[in-house]
């Protein structure tokens, strides 16, 4: 087998690549993409595509797709025994087919819809276990010469160094979840999360952060709801020299005013008719740690006024009580009102403003910091796959582009949101651009429902339904009246009734 001047060559590619698979795991697609493209060359297809078998599903999706068509291609997938390769992975067998049009597995239906014309096809099974995890298949011999079976034998060689790459890569990723998720289990036993990001913005942020934290500076931190306030007083305390200590949070919007009192400064038995033992109020409970007071804002004016005196003084006393006690925490605190347009109303003090505001961080909302989405998205894909018990793989291009250009007005909380209920609403193990019900509730906003009695919205919906999973399989009726779990007849007969056109 390796006698010819190209086989040497193919040797030494491997080689390479192998090195590579060895190497580097940062981005494995960049490396089946590199595997397939050198099959490609070598073995002078004109295209060429890597697809993998999705454990959910029990599809196949093109991963890699080479060739003039390359990019259009990806949109498809096949179903376990459709087309070439679909037979390829249910027989777990490889496979030459040198005149398409004579044979019955051939799928044309891909070619004819990117424009394609497919001659001959070579495909190979990639094998993990003996088990078939994907397809590689070269499409159309260059100078229409036939694929022969060294190009088979040289082409399943191929096929094994993608699987082991695909391999190591899932086993290195799953290492790696594994111990984030002990990080986080560990961090969240503490009460602290886990901040992720990737944009400079965050990175500038985080280096303030790293400064403030070191002095003992009064910190106050802004930002739009949900973009993650909570968390960057957490890593101010974890960037301190107190990190060992408390971290108490109080949220100020959460408590009434006589309770607030009692809250942040304690009171003892009898202070007051519930009081019916004394109480460790929270400024006492941080101790020489960190006290956060959350949604600041909310505070109203005679709470307001104690806090104040207490920061000037640096002495408070629990309720009922005239015992002095020294503040010696650390205080943070944070809001997303405009504290300056609250001072011009009058209802936030002024020196109480300038007590806080000693340092102010800003966090920017999530629509200035875009390569935050994925990651963050990513993580609570994770969570969310632990919660519901589900396995879903990736974020489709359709989903990955929307969540890029969403506004986000309820900033990484709304992300959180979406991310769950997408996960709840897929049925095939990836997200696509339909799981995501971007901006609340989309019968709300789409006004088409609106007015309607329910035997009419009703109809609306499964209007949209059927286009949608008619769509998705390229509106091959006899694929989606089997998804719908409908008869063919039946299907055809509701997209009259609800003039329902291709
Ligand atoms: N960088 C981040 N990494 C991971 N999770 C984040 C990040 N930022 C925010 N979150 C998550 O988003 C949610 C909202 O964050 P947080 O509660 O800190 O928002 P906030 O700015 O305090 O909003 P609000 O003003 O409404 O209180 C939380 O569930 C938090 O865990
Ligand atoms: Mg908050």
């Amino acid at each position: 087998m390796f006698d010819s001047k190209e086989d040497t060559i193919k040797v030494e590619t491997l080689i390479e690549l192998n090195s590579l698979i060895n190497s580097d795991y940062a981005d494995v697609n960049i490396l089946l993409a590199r595997i397939v493209e050198s099959a490609m060359v070598l073995s002078e297809g004109e295209a060429a595509s890597l697809l993998l078998l999705n454990k959910g599903d029990r599809k196949l999706y093109f991963e890699v797709a080479l060739g003039s068509k390359g990019s259009d291609v990806q949109k498809f997938s096949l179903n376990l025994g459709e087309g070439i390769a679909g037979w390829v992975a249910k027989n777990n067998k490889s496979l030459i087919v040198n005149d398409v049009e004579k044979d019955d597995r051939f799928f044309s239906d891909i070619s004819k819809s990117v424009g394609f014309q497919t001659t001959s096809i070579l495909a190979v099974p990639m094998r993990l276990k003996d088990s078939c995890i994907g397809v590689i298949e070269l499409i159309n011999k260059k100078n229409n010469r036939h694929f022969t079976e060294n190009d088979l034998q040289w082409l399943e060689i191929f096929a094994n160094q993608a699987a082991l790459a695909l391999s190591n890569a899932r086993l290195y990723v799953k290492t790696q979840k594994e111990i984030a998720i002990l990080q986080d289990s560990l961090q969240l036993s503490q009460g602290f999360h886990t901040l992720i990001y990737e944009s400079k913005e965050m990175e500038m942020v985080l280096n303030v952060v790293k400064k403030v934290g070191m002095t003992n500076s009064t910190v106050l931190v802004l930002g739009e709801s949900g973009v993650g306030k909570e968390l960057i007083a957490e890593q101010i305390h974890l960037n301190s020299r107190y990190a060992e200590k408390p971290f108490i949070r109080v949220n100020c919007a959460a408590l009434p005013e006589g309770l607030l009192e009692s809250e942040l400064f304690g009171h003892v038995r009898g202070a007051f008719t519930d009081a019916l033992k004394d109480r460790m109020g929270k400024f006492e409970q941080a101790g020489d740690g960190t006290i956060f007071l959350d949604e600041i804002g909310e505070l109203s004016l005679p709470v307001q006024a104690k806090l104040l005196r207490v920061l000037e003084d640096g002495i408070f006393e629990p309720l009922g009580s005239n015992e002095q006690k020294r503040v010696r925490a650390r205080i943070l605190s944070a809001t997303n009102r405009n504290l300056i347009d609250l001072v011009a109303k009058g209802e936030f003090r002024k020196d109480l403003y300038y007590r806080l505001n000693v340092i102010p961080i800003n966090v920017p909302p999530l629509r200035n910091r875009v390569s935050d989405i994925m990651p963050l998205a990513k993580h609570f894909l994770q969570f969310a796959m632990r919660d519901t018990n589900k396995t879903v793989s990736h974020f489709e291009k359709s989903a990955i582009d929307a969540l890029h250009s969403f506004e986000w007005p309820g900033n990484i909380r709304e992300l959180k949101n979406v991310v769950e209920r997408a996960v709840v609403i897929t049925q095939d193990g990836s997200i696509r651009r339909e799981h995501l019900l971007l901006g609340q509730n989309p019968i709300e906003k789409n006004d088409e429902f609106q007015g309607k009695n329910l035997k009419d919205s009703v109809n609306l919906f499964k209007k949209y339904f059927i286009i949608s999973c008619l769509e998705k399989h390229h509106w091959n009726q006899t694929s989606a009246s089997r998804e719908l779990d409908i008869q063919r007849t039946y299907l055809s007969r509701l997209m009259k009734e609800l003039q329902i056109q291709h």
